[in-house]
Formats: structure tokens, C-alpha cells, sequence
């Protein structure tokens, strides 16, 4: 096992001087517990923290999926939402490699949506296009095998123009593919827990509120599985988080508390070739990871929280206690990850991401084709960021490899090894990665996943021919 440090730990009370608490906070009328100051009310860290909820599993098989109305529970007072089958995260799709999944989702809402599978290689009329709206009393079934390695995913609205309004209302959900044989030896069953962050914004009367914004819509608060501020009691044992970056715009730094590692063993696109200790992760819009955290040294009555390093916000605070579970040997090293063959004359293509809504100076149409890639052809695309950042960039029908990162932060990161389908620029920063589209033809999307730069036209379709 490697072990990688960026950074250094900060301990709780340092961690609270800079602002871990929204410290001298003013009451205003009406609920307790919506403090601010100016006309933003925001959503402090309880005193007692509410419990952290785990969305409902279903089969990926024969699943049904009502886009539609939901409320957020904030503790002191509910917020009207939007959710997958009333609930915000939507429920868990589990499947297996190889199976054939087929969703039937119900367009509940009085606008278009559509919905696209993030991080599954699927035809193109299966992938969530804009072009392909559902209207509203509208229904649409998407179906598709399951072509590649286990990972999570997620499933969230690709509508044309209205994608960072749906997913801060609350449309997103985990899609889990699941591979039994190569995740042998990994905690499971409720020692396996997603974790989908986001941030929100309320307005005056304590309602979620939508604000597009060119820079991107960013909140004051946390939410963790659609809980604000949650809390979860766990054993002290090993436990899997399987971590993904819902927010529309918010760049997270996780870190633990402890300054006890996090072991990093996949990604996006699955598992790493072998475990790494990681005492932070950076994760951009779109984004996984998945990380081990072991807890099996922690004394009962310990508490300890796994923290956004950049928003100073307790995410999530752990308390330890129950049964301790010791011997708990989880593999470090997992199947090896064949690289893509990038030949010398291999064909190149740049894209630049320039300010809040161009690549290369275009600004998205729905209708317009704006260049044609090969199948099957290895093919090195280099992505560079020009003003703007940070732009998670994210392409639609196959995962990559990041080769290089030049400029800003000058380096691939732990989290950034084996298969990728967003990858985050920071200013000034040039990422290579090489790509392949082997499953199929079709009209793909490529896309700065700040999804009001997304909306805002920094956004191209390619097909693959
Ligand atoms: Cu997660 Cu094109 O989107
Ligand atoms: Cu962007």
C-alpha cells in the first residue's frame, strides 16, 4: 500500500477557529434553526445532528422512475422538491455486470426531462440526450446491457437548458453496478454506504431555491443523502464509502477529521489496480471515489467526522459504537487495469473550456453535429481550461485515462488513475487523457459538468461513426 499527502490535517478546534460552525449567526422570525446574516437565511449545523438516511435499493431490471414532486425534510420545517418516486437522493438502482437493465421513467413534472446514466456506456437513444425530451404526462423506457466493470454510477436529467434546475430541485440517484467476484473481500451490506453531497440554498421563507447563476450555483449548506448535517452510528470496524459529488457546481476536499487516512481503492470507473492511503481527496461535480475507512482502532464513544477541507463543513459525523471487528483484512491490490494503446500518430483533438459557456468559441446546439470520431480508434484529447474554473469535464459514451496534467495543480492525482468520465480543471490547467469508443455509434455529448455552464452552452455533441 502507497501512501499520498496533500495538504496537512487540521485537528477540530483549529478546524472550528476558521469557521467549521457558522459562528454569530442571527435568529430571524419563523424557524429556529434558519439563521444568516443579510437577506440569505442559511441552515446552521444542528446542535443535535439528524440521523443519516440510505436511499432504498431497487433492481436496475424492472425498475419504474417518477420524476416528480418530493419535500426535503431541513429538521425544523420540510422544503418543497423535486425527487425520483418522492425521495431526494432518488432510490439506489443496483445491477450486475452483464445484465440487461430496463427503467421506465414518468415525466411527473409540467416541463421536458430526460435521463442520462452517468458513467454507463449505452446506445444513444438509451443515453438521456436532450434531443430525446420526455414531456410532461410523458414516459420513456431505457434499456440497455451492462457493458462494463463494476462502479458507481448515477442517474440524473440531461433536459436541454434546465439540467442545473432539475438536479438542484433534487432529481439525482446511484446507479451501483456490482461485480461479486472482483469485489470479494470488501465490506458489504451496511458496511457499504453511498454517499451523495450536494450543497443548498434556502430563500427567505426557507425553501430550496434555484438561482442560476453563470459561475455556477453554489449553496451554504450541507446535504448528505438529502439530510442536512447528518450523523450515523457506526461499529468500529472496516466500512466501504462509496462517495459521489452531486452538487451543480461545488468542489469538494474531503478529509477526515482524525486526520486517520482514508484508503482509496476506486474510482469512476471502479476499482484501482491497488488501495492507496490518502489523507485528502479533491472531487468535482460528477465525480466517485470510493474509499475504505477503518474505524476498528477508534474507542467506543469516539467521535469523528469525515469534513469538506474547502467549506470547512462537518459532512458527516461518525459515532463510534457496537461491535468491534478487528481481523477485517481487505485486498489492497485488484485486477489490473489494461492501458489504452496510445500510438505516436495517434489522431489528437483540444478542447478548450472558456469562460462560463464556450469550448473551442461554440456555444451548444441541440441539432448540430460538431465532430465525428472513429470507433474503435485510441485517440488523444487534450483539455484545457481558459478562465471560468473549475469545469469538471465529462464525456458521454466511453470512460478514459488521464495521461497528464499541466499548468495549476501539475499533477494526476491518486483519484484520477484507471477509468475516468470527469475529470476536473482547475485555471490555467491542460489535462491529456486518452479515450477509446469501442461499444457504439451514435451522437454522444462532451460538457462541463458545472451544470450552469452546462446549461449556459459548454456543451458540444460529437458522434462516433
Ligand atoms: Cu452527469 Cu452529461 O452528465
Ligand atoms: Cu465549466
Amino acid at each position: 500500500m502507497t501512501a499520498f499527502r496533500i495538504g496537512s490535517p487540521i485537528d477540530r478546534r483549529e478546524f472550528l477557529r476558521h469557521g467549521g460552525r457558522s459562528a454569530g449567526a442571527i435568529a430571524l422570525g419563523g424557524g429556529a434553526l434558519l439563521q444568516g446574516c443579510g437577506s440569505n437565511p442559511t441552515l446552521p449545523e444542528p446542535e443535535t445532528r439528524p440521523t443519516l438516511r440510505t436511499p432504498r435499493d431497487i433492481d436496475a431490471a424492472g425498475a419504474l422512475l417518477a420524476a416528480g414532486a418530493a419535500e426535503l425534510d431541513l429538521g425544523s420545517h420540510a422544503s418543497r422538491a423535486w425527487g425520483y418516486n418522492g425521495a431526494l437522493p432518488g432510490p439506489t438502482l443496483r445491477a450486475r455486470v452483464g445484465d440487461h437493465v430496463q427503467i421506465s421513467v414518468l415525466n411527473q413534472l409540467s416541463e421536458n426531462t430526460t435521463v442520462h446514466w452517468h458513467g454507463l456506456v449505452v446506445p444513444t437513444a438509451m443515453d438521456g440526450h436532450p434531443a430525446d425530451a420526455v414531456p410532461p404526462a410523458g414516459s420513456y423506457v431505457y434499456e440497455y446491457p451492462v457493458v462494463q466493470r463494476a462502479a458507481m454510477n448515477w442517474y440524473h436529467p440531461h433536459p436541454h437548458g434546465r439540467t442545473g434546475q432539475q438536479v438542484w430541485r433534487g432529481l439525482a440517484g446511484a446507479l451501483i453496478v456490482a461485480d461479486p467476484a472482483a469485489e470479494r473481500g470488501l465490506p458489504a451490506g451496511d458496511r457499504e454506504i453511498p454517499l451523495l453531497l450536494r450543497d443548498g440554498l434556502l430563500d427567505d421563507s426557507g425553501q430550496l431555491e434555484y438561482r442560476r447563476r453563470d459561475s455556477g450555483m453554489v449553496g451554504d449548506f450541507p446535504l448528505i443523502n438529502g439530510v442536512p448535517y447528518p450523523a450515523i452510528t457506526l461499529a468500529p470496524a472496516l466500512y466501504r464509502l462509496r462517495v459521489l459529488n452531486a452538487a451543480n457546481a461545488r468542489v469538494f476536499r474531503l478529509g477526515m477529521s482524525n486526520a486517520s487516512r482514508m484508503t482509496l481503492i476506486g474510482n469512476d470507473g471502479g476499482l484501482l489496480e491497488r488501495s492507496m492511503d490518502v489523507n485528502a481527496i479533491e472531487l468535482g461535480p460528477g465525480e466517485r471515489v470510493d474509499v475504505l475507512v477503518d474505524l476498528s482502532g477508534e474507542a467506543t464513544g469516539s467521535r469523528i467526522s469525515l469534513r469538506c477541507l474547502r467549506a470547512r463543513w462537518d459532512l458527516l459525523e461518525v459515532y463510534v459504537s457496537g461491535e468491534r471487528d478487528q481481523g477485517w483484512g481487505a485486498p489492497s491490490a485488484f485486477a489490473p487495469i489494461p492501458r489504452l494503446p496510445v500510438s505516436p500518430g495517434a489522431r489528437r483533438r483540444e478542447f478548450r473550456f472558456e469562460g462560463h459557456r464556450r469550448i473551442n468559441g461554440l456555444e451548444y446546439h441541440m441539432d448540430r453535429i460538431d465532430f465525428r470520431v472513429p470507433r474503435g480508434d485510441t485517440e488523444i484529447w487534450g483539455l484545457e481550461s481558459s478562465g471560468g474554473a473549475p469545469h469538471p469535464v465529462h464525456v458521454h459514451g466511453a470512460s478514459f485515462q488521464v495521461l497528464s496534467r499541466s499548468g495549476g495543480r501539475a499533477q494526476v492525482f491518486p483519484w484520477e488513475q484507471g477509468w475516468k468520465d470527469t475529470v476536473l480543471l482547475e485555471d490555467d490547467e491542460r489535462v491529456e487523457v486518452a479515450i477509446r469508443f469501442d461499444a457504439y455509434a451514435g451522437v454522444y455529448l462532451l460538457h462541463c459538468h458545472k451544470l450552469e455552464h452546462e446549461d449556459a452552452g459548454m456543451m458540444l455533441n460529437f458522434e462516433v461513426t
